[in-house]
C-alpha cells in the first residue's frame, strides 16, 4: 500500500531477514529507509539487495547504526535477542525524543517454543527501562515472519500493536497498514508479554504443521 505520509524510517539489524522484510515492504509503500548494521558496508549490500527485490525506484540508504538511528524520526530493532541489550545501550543517546519499534523476541535457543521472559517482563518493558521515558517504545510485527513479508504476497495474519502511548500506537498501525497488514491496538507496554510470547507457540505450531509462517488473526471485529 503506497503511504500519503512518508517517514523516515531507520531498521537497526535491517541487513537480517526480518529487517530486510520491512524495509521491502515500507520502502514499496513510498517510505524513507535506512538501513543499519554494524558496518556500513554490510548495510549497503542490503540496500542492493532490496532494490533488486523491488525492481523501482525507491528511497533507500544505508549506514551504521548509530548514524541510522540518528538521522531517522523513527527507530525500528530487529536484531537476535541475544545482542538486545547490549545494542540498546549502544543507540541510547540516538533515540531520544523517538518512536521505537521493538521486534524483538525474547526467544532463547534451545528452547526457543517455550515462552521465556526477561526478568523485565518482556523485550519491549527491557527496552523501555534502558532507553527511558524521553522513547515511546511500541511492539509490533513479532508474530509476522520475514518469509511472509519478503513474499510481497498478502499476508493472512493481524500485527499486535502493544505499548508506548495512544498516539505512537496510532502511527505504527498506520506503518502496519503500509505493510499490507491490519495493526491492531492490542494497549499498554505490559501487554507486551503476550505479543512476544505468541511466537514461541507460533514457532511450535510451524513445526507441528511442518509449515514456515504460522500467524494469528483477530475475529469478530469489523475490517477495511
Ligand atoms: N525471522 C523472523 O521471521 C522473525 C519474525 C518475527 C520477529 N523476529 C525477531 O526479529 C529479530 C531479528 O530476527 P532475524 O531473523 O532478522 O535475525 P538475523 O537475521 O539472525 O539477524 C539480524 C541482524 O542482527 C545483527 N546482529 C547480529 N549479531 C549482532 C551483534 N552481536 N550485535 C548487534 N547486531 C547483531 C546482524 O546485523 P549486522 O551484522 O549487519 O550488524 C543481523 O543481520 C529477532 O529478535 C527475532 O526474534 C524475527
Amino acid at each position: 500500500m503506497s503511504t500519503d505520509n512518508p517517514r523516515t524510517i531507520a531498521i537497526l539489524g535491517g541487513t537480517g531477514k526480518e529487517g530486510k522484510g520491512l524495509a521491502f515492504r515500507w520502502a514499496l509503500a513510498g517510505h524513507k529507509i535506512i538501513i543499519g548494521s554494524r558496518t556500513s558496508e554490510k548495510a549497503l549490500a542490503a540496500v542492493e539487495d532490496v532494490k533488486t527485490l523491488i525492481g523501482k525506484p525507491v528511497t533507500i540508504s544505508g549506514k551504521d547504526n548509530n548514524s541510522a538511528a540518528k538521522e531517522a524520526e523513527i527507530v525500528v530493532l530487529t536484531v537476535p535477542y541475544s545482542f538486545h541489550k547490549e545494542m540498546l545501550e549502544s543507540i541510547k543517546n540516538d533515540v531520544q525524543g523517538k518512536l521505537f519499534i521493538d521486534v524483538t523476541v525474547p526467544l532463547i535457543p534451545p528452547k526457543v517454543t517455550r515462552v521465556q521472559m526477561p526478568p523485565e517482563g518482556s523485550a519491549c518493558l527491557q527496552a523501555q527501562l534502558i532507553l527511558g521515558e524521553n522513547v515511546r517504545v511500541v511492539a509490533a510485527f513479532q508474530n509476522i515472519s520475514y518469509e511472509n513479508l519478503l513474499s510481497g504476497k498478502k499476508i493472512d495474519c493481524d500485527v499486535l500493536v502493544a505499548g508506548g502511548d495512544k498516539d505512537s500506537r496510532g502511527q505504527v498501525i498506520s506503518l502496519v497498514r503500509d505493510a499490507g497488514l491490519m495493526g491492531i491496538d492490542a494497549g499498554p507496554i505490559e501487554n507486551t508479554v503476550v505479543v512476544e510470547g505468541l511466537t514461541s507457540i507460533l514457532i511450535g505450531i510451524n513445526k507441528q504443521f511442518g509449515v514456515e509462517a504460522s500467524g494469528i488473526r483477530i475475529t469478530g471485529i469489523p475490517r477495511e
